[in-house]
């Protein structure tokens, strides 16, 4: 056996992507984990099992059945609960299924609970459409607006839900701010965490109980493997396995857990490359006479910049942009004209993609807002955005590849600043 640690807490994060957890094999010596695809697991004699009264005594052991936990699944976990600086994770078959798991998880008829109004559409949908049907009462506010907030509060809040940044306006959220109101009422603060991933935002050290991540995306960065994970204190992911492990039966498979694992491995330089991309595409794109607006957190101009720079040492890699010219023209445009990015939903993978999201279809699908929270929509998105996910691509070929895309979309000239080399 390896004397190796498990986990230094003086390690940096490209470290312990790598290695936290990382056990070479016991029989081979293999550094790379092998896939453990059982779906059992032998009872060993002498084991609490053999003289099992009852359900406590088998869960008592590492491994039984894969539903309940796997190798692969669990290293997995460890790593991501080491990213996050947490106790502990429960991995999920998919992003929405995690939050499926916090709500199922820890809410009860009665309950209240509070979420942002423009966080992940799959997660509104869900929150919206399924838990009423239990019970459970639900607010969406913007929960950029504290006293908004604070008014939104109830005795019965058990749960604010948030996602900072957030898909696909890019707004932020003061994660100090909100915990602090969350917890003087006794509720938990529950974070999506896609966007920064641990490389941008560490939510827990900023008073966060929980952190999601849809492992879909950046965490897995290779666009072949859905995932997810609930991440927090040893007791809350308890909790979470015991019921919405177990019951609701999201389990990730072990050969997702794997493929994601090796995502992990390079999950730090993925993600500092690709938001020193992102930002050289914002500036040029705020210089095309195409383009009427770009939002990104790193940008000057995004509202919440100075938030940003507090809360985040990084600003992502995915930015959106507004348009002059009609957006589903141009979308038709960018999608038969892109030769680098890519035209398709989805975003934190390591090829470029780019797709519109208009502001109307949003409005109607997903996002019921009116009054102010709508004026905050409009001021994030106008009429629609193009969302633009950068992966890692020479960003000067992203560049030109925009480029040629946008003027075809408008007949313009030539980028005047355009180069072979980026913009600064
Ligand atoms: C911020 C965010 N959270 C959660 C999800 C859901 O993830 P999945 O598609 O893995 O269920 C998505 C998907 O786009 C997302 O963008």
């Amino acid at each position: 056996m390896s004397d190796r640690p498990a986990i230094d807490p003086a390690w940096g994060l490209a470290t312990t992507a790598l290695q936290a957890h990382l056990q070479p094999d016991a029989a081979t010596g293999a550094i790379q984990p092998g896939i453990a695809m059982s779906v059992n697991h032998l009872f060993t004699p002498g084991e609490a099992a053999f003289s099992a009264q009852g359900v406590d005594d088998l869960a008592q052991l590492p491994y039984l059945y894969a539903r309940w936990g796997n190798p692969t699944v669990r290293q997995l976990e460890q790593r991501l609960a080491a990213l996050e600086g947490a106790e502990d994770a429960l991995a999920t078959a998919t992003g929405v299924a995690a939050v499926a798991a916090v709500c199922f998880g820890l809410l009860r008829a009665g309950d209240h609970v509070l979420l942002s109004d423009v966080c992940y559409a799959g997660a509104q949908e869900l929150v919206r459409t399924l838990l009423p049907d239990f019970g459970v009462a639900v607010s969406a506010v913007n929960l950029s607006d504290l006293e908004a907030v604070r008014a939104a509060m109830r005795p019965a809040t058990r749960l604010v839900h948030a996602e900072t940044p957030c898909n696909p306006l890019l707004r932020l959220t003061d994660l100090r701010a909100l915990a602090d109101i969350a917890h003087a009422q006794g509720a938990l603060l529950s974070v999506d965490s896609t966007l920064a991933t641990p490389v941008f935002s560490r939510p827990l050290d900023h008073g966060a109980d929980l952190v999601l991540h849809s492992l879909t995306k950046f965490i897995n960065g290779h666009g072949d493997a859905l995932g997810g994970a609930v991440i927090g204190p040893r007791a809350l992911i308890a909790r979470l396995r015991a019921r919405a492990g177990v019951y609701l039966g999201a389990t990730l498979s072990a050969h997702n857990a794997w493929l994601i694992l090796r995502g992990i491995d390079t999950l730090d330089v993925r993600l500092r490359r690709a938001a020193e991309s992102a930002g050289q595409i914002a500036r040029f794109l705020q210089q095309h006479p195409a383009v009427r607006a770009v939002t990104w957190p790193g940008l000057p101009d995004h509202p919440q910049h100075a938030l940003a720079q507090r809360q985040m040492p990084g600003f992502g890699a995915v930015l959106t942009f507004q348009v002059h010219a009609p957006g589903p023209q141009v979308a038709q445009r960018l999608a038969r004209h892109l030769r680098v990015a890519h035209y398709a939903f989805s975003l934190g993978h390591q090829r470029s993609l780019v797709v519109w999201l208009g502001t109307d279809e949003m409005l109607t699908s997903s996002y019921p807002l009116q009054g102010a929270a709508l004026a905050d929509y409009r001021r994030f998105a106008g009429d629609g955005v193009f969302r633009l996910s950068v992966g890692l691509e020479d960003p000067a070929d992203l560049i030109a590849d925009l480029d040629q895309a946008l003027r075809a979309s408008d007949d313009l000239p030539p980028h005047p600043n355009h180069t072979d080399d980026p913009a600064p």
